[in-house]
């Protein structure tokens, strides 16, 4: 055998578009062209197959398709779904894209009546709706994800709110503060990626189908119907906006994730320095660390090193889709270029904070030690205060506690977090608002789930 030459005429393949007559297809540019579309389809395939029977009888709604058409191919429809779900269809590259796909399924089945499918519609409308249930679909996932994280992080702050523990500074020894206040912030901190996630659903809650190629059709689509069929809150009027936010509606999910994976990457770093022997705070539950194949003493952090990695993939999905975004108004191909980031950014943000929850709860604290680390000079800052309490001006009853670092006697944690009670503070730490607001944000899920 030879070297087998590459460039070879498609014969397997079949195009929607193709003139029958055509030149016969070159296979190495229809692989430049498809690139890796037709498997990330297969994440948008059941989306791509509801807003297809969704525009079906919207089409049989304006008479383009009679009752007994509409009602087969949605039947042919739901067949298909089945047979993707139970791995008897595969999408694979015997097809441009997932679009060609559901249409071939349909002409082969039924001829005439699966050739009527695509009246009225583009594949540029029909990959904006597919992607944009796949994005309500993952913004759901991801809030309540959120939402779980919030509650573990509350419910840990809310037992253990009065164990002291040091607060940093440039990770310098500062003053003396507790888990409640630590774990209390990361509640905070996912009550708004929660919302901020919620938000960004809204944004995209609005259908795209019946835009066409962007510049709508000479029929009187029932825009309306089809998207409030799709469980969409409102239609995206403009064709050519239609188009011209693919990629922004993208940008705006990938940015909610995003915020979650910096706050992770946050408390990660936290647990991988309070676990070492240098803090020894907390011990991570044993399904969390692994051994080394090396040193037989080691049981390392990896899986919360890898949390503190993954908000590297999503920054850098959203500044590959920021960067296909230098376009002109209108669809152009390179569009199809945010697909492969979109999906990738996505899924791993909700691999990561799928495991987050459990991690939080499953933390062992190590009271003792974190108490002993609350060093003397830690309390000056108490002192001085207490000082300008009394009628000193701060910056005198500041200068007099520098000079006596040393000087607390009886230093004491428990009553150092109690008397700091400015709202929020160690000694008034105002969980229950914390709570309340997760609470409502929270209920906010059910609303929008899908019926
Ligand atoms: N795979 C294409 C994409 O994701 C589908 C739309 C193709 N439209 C077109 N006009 N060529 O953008």
């Amino acid at each position: 055998g030879g070297v087998e030459c590459p460039r070879r005429r498609s014969k397997l393949k079949r195009y929607l578009w193709r003139r029958d007559e055509g030149a016969p297809v070159d296979e190495i540019i229809m692989r430049f062209l498809a690139g890796e579309d037709v498997l990330l389809d297969r994440e948008l395939f059941p989306y791509d197959i509801r807003a297809t029977a969704a525009h079906v009888r919207g089409l049989a709604r304006i008479g383009i398709l009679a009752e007994n058409e509409s009602g087969r191919l949605v039947a042919l429809l739901e067949e298909l779904l089945r047979e993707f779900q139970e791995g008897r269809f595969v999408l694979d590259e015997r097809f441009e894209d997932g679009h060609s796909a559901i249409e071939m399924f349909l002409t082969e089945r039924a001829a005439e009546m699966g050739a009527k499918v695509h009246t009225g519609r583009s594949r540029n409308d029909q990959v904006a709706v597919a992607t944009r249930l796949y994005l309500k679909d993952r913004l759901l996932h991801l809030a309540e994800l959120n939402g779980q994280i919030a509650f573990a992080c509350l419910q840990k702050a809310e037992r253990h709110a009065d164990v002291p523990m040091p607060g940093y500074t440039h990770l310098q020894r500062a003053v003396p503060s507790s888990v409640g206040l630590w774990m209390g912030g990361f509640a905070e901190a996912f009550t708004d990626n929660l919302a901020l996630t919620l938000s960004a659903w809204d944004m995209v809650d609005c259908s795209p189908l019946g835009t066409a190629a962007g510049y709508g059709v000479n029929l009187p689509l029932d825009r309306d119907g089809v998207a409030q069929e799709l469980g969409f809150g409102r239609l995206q009027v403009n064709p050519m906006y239609a188009q011209n936010s693919r990629g922004k509606f993208e940008l705006i999910a990938l940015q909610a994730a995003a915020h979650a994976m910096q706050d992770l990457r946050r408390l990660a770093w936290d647990l991988s320095l309070f676990t070492t022997s240098e803090f020894d705070f907390v011990v991570l539950p044993e399904a969390y660390t692994t051994g080394s194949s090396i040193m037989p003493n080691k049981a390392n952090p990896d899986v919360v090193e890898l949390l503190r990695g993954r908000a590297a993939t999503v920054e850098a999905a959203m500044a590959e889709i920021q960067s296909v975004l230098s376009l002109p108004s209108g669809y152009q191909r390179d569009l199809q270029l945010t697909k492969a980031p979109l999906i990738r950014g996505m899924t791993c943000s909700l691999q990561a904070l799928a495991i987050v929850p459990d991690m939080i709860g499953g933390l062992a604290l190590r009271e003792t030690v974190m108490s002993e680390a609350i060093s003397v000079e830690m309390y000056t800052t108490d002192l001085a205060l207490e000082k300008a309490a009394s009628g000193v001006p701060f910056r005198t009853a500041y200068q007099e506690a520098k000079s006596q670092l040393d000087a607390v006697d009886a230093p004491d944690a428990a009553a150092s977090l109690a008397q700091r009670v400015s709202p929020g503070g160690c000694g008034n730490l105002l969980l229950g608002r914390i709570r309340e607001r997760l609470e409502q944000q929270h209920s906010r899920i059910l609303e929008k789930k899908p019926i």
